[in-house]
C-alpha cells in the first residue's frame, strides 16, 4: 500500500493507494471511528461494490443511498436525498459518510457532509482514475445549478482517501483515458520525472498494470498534496492544476457535457495550451509534438476540429475562473513547468485555436 500524506494542520488525512483496499477491514475500522456511517455511491458503483464495502463496515449502524448515475445528477436534488437519508436514519453530528464511486459521487457526497449538521466526517473511496487522481484529494466540493457546473459547494477536506486500484479494472476504458489526461497534466506542471516516466508506462497504465498505477496514483496524489497544502482555497498556486481546464470547460460547454467526458477535454486543452505557449516562443515545435503524442498514446484527443475560434473565445472569457484581473490561463515555460499567466490577447490565441 502507499500512502500520501495531505498536510493542513488540523485538517490533515492520509491518502492510502493499492490494491484490494476496499476489502481492508483494518484500514478502513482504523480510518472510520463513526457508529452511524452512511454510503452514498450510484446504481452503476453499487452492484459492483456496495455488497463488499458493507460486509466490511457490518458492525456499524448502515445506510446507504443509492444515486442515479451521470454528471445530471450532481444537484441540489441529489444533495437534498442524502440529507434526508441522514435525518430519517438519525444521524448525529459525529457520523461518517462515505463516497464510493467517481468525482460525481464524491462531490456531492462531500458538499452533503460539508453542511450537514455544519459538518459531519466523510470518507472518499475514489473508484474511477480521474477520482483517484484529483478530485477526491483537495476538499473541493459542489453541485451544479442548471445554468452554471460546481456554482454551489464548499472547500471541505475529507477525513481521509482510500484508493482501491483493483477498482479501474470494471472502469471503462474511454474513463480510463480520461483520467490520465489529468496525470499527464500534473507531469507537465511539475514533474518531467513523471511526464517522462508516461512516456515509457503509458502501454502498462493502459493494460492497468498494479505496480505502473500504483506509482501513477501515488505520484499524482502527492503533486497536488503538495499544492493543496500550499493554497487550500485556490487563491493563487493551486490554479495551477487548471493546466488545460480553461479550454476544456470551454469546450465542455460547447459540447453541453455529452460530446467529450471531462479529461477528454483536458486533453485537448492541454494540447491547446502547450501551442499557446509555443506561439510566446516558451515551448518548441518538438515539445508540443512531444505532448500531443503521449496524450495520443493515453488514447485521448488532442483537437477539436469544426469548432469556431470565437465561439471557444466567448465560452474562455465566461471561465468562473476569470476573475476581476481578467482571464488567467496555465501555459507552459517548458515541460515540467506551469504558470498562471494573463491570458495573452485574443489575436494571438484566435489564431491558436484556428
Ligand atoms: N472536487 C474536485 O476537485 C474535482 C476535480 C475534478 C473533477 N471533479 C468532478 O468530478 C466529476 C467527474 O468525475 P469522474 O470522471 O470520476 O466521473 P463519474 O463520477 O461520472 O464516473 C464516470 C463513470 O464511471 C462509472 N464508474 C465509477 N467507478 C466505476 C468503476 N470502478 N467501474 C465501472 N464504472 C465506474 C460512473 O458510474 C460513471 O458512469 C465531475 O463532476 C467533475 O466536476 C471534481
Amino acid at each position: 500500500m502507499e500512502v500520501v500524506d495531505v498536510s493542513l494542520g488540523r485538517r490533515s488525512y492520509r491518502i492510502h493507494i493499492g490494491p484490494g483496499l476496499m476489502r481492508d477491514a483494518n484500514l478502513l475500522n482504523a480510518t472510520v471511528s463513526a457508529r452511524q456511517v452512511l454510503i452514498v455511491t450510484n446504481d452503476v458503483v453499487a452492484p459492483l461494490y456496495l455488497d463488499g464495502l458493507r460486509a466490511v463496515l457490518q458492525d456499524r449502524e448502515l445506510r446507504t443511498v443509492v444515486l442515479p448515475d451521470g454528471e445530471r445528477h450532481k444537484t441540489l436534488d441529489t444533495f437534498s436525498r442524502i440529507v434526508d437519508e441522514l435525518i430519517d436514519g438519525n444521524f448525529h453530528r459525529d457520523a461518517c459518510l462515505v463516497a464510493l464511486g467517481g468525482g460525481v459521487v464524491g462531490d456531492v457526497a462531500g458538499f452533503a457532509a460539508a453542511c450537514y449538521q455544519r459538518g459531519i466526517d466523510f470518507l472518499q473511496m475514489p473508484t474511477t482514475l480521474l477520482a483517484q487522481v484529483d478530485s477526491s484529494v483537495g476538499g473541493k466540493t459542489a453541485v451544479n445549478h442548471p445554468r452554471a457546473k460546481n456554482m454551489i459547494g464548499a472547500f471541505y477536506q475529507p477525513i481521509g482517501v482510500v484508493a482501491d486500484t483493483d477498482s479501474l479494472r470494471t472502469l471503462p476504458p474511454r474513463e480510463l483515458s480520461a483520467g490520465l489526461a489529468e496525470v499527464v497534466k500534473y507531469g507537465l506542471i511539475l514533474d518531467l520525472e513523471l511526464f517522462e516516466w508516461l512516456e515509457k508506462n503509458m502501454e502498462a497504465l493502459l493494460a492497468l498494470d498494479p505496480a505502473a498505477l500504483a506509482h501513477a496514483v501515488r505520484r499524482s496524489c502527492e503533486i497536488k498534496a503538495a499544492i493543496v497544502a500550499e493554497d487550500e482555497q485556490e487563491r493563487g498556486r493551486r490554479a495551477l492544476l487548471n493546466l488545460g481546464h480553461t479550454f476544456g470547460h470551454a469546450l465542455e460547454s460547447i459540447g453541453r457535457y455529452e460530446k467529450w467526458l471531462h479529461g477528454e477535454a483536458v486533453a485537448i486543452g492541454i494540447s491547446l495550451a502547450a501551442s499557446t505557449s509555443r506561439a510566446l516562443g516558451w515551448l518548441g515545435a518538438d515539445d508540443c509534438a512531444r505532448i500531443d503524442a503521449l496524450l495520443r498514446r493515453a488514447r485521448l484527443p488532442v483537437a477539436a476540429p469544426g469548432i469556431d475560434a470565437d465561439e471557444m473565445l466567448s465560452h474562455m472569457s465566461r471561465d468562473k475562473k476569470a476573475g476581476r484581473e481578467g482571464l488567467k490561463l496555465v501555459l507552459l515555460e517548458r515541460i515540467g513547468r506551469g504558470v498562471v499567466t494573463p491570458a495573452p490577447d485574443d489575436a494571438l490565441l484566435r489564431g491558436v485555436l484556428a
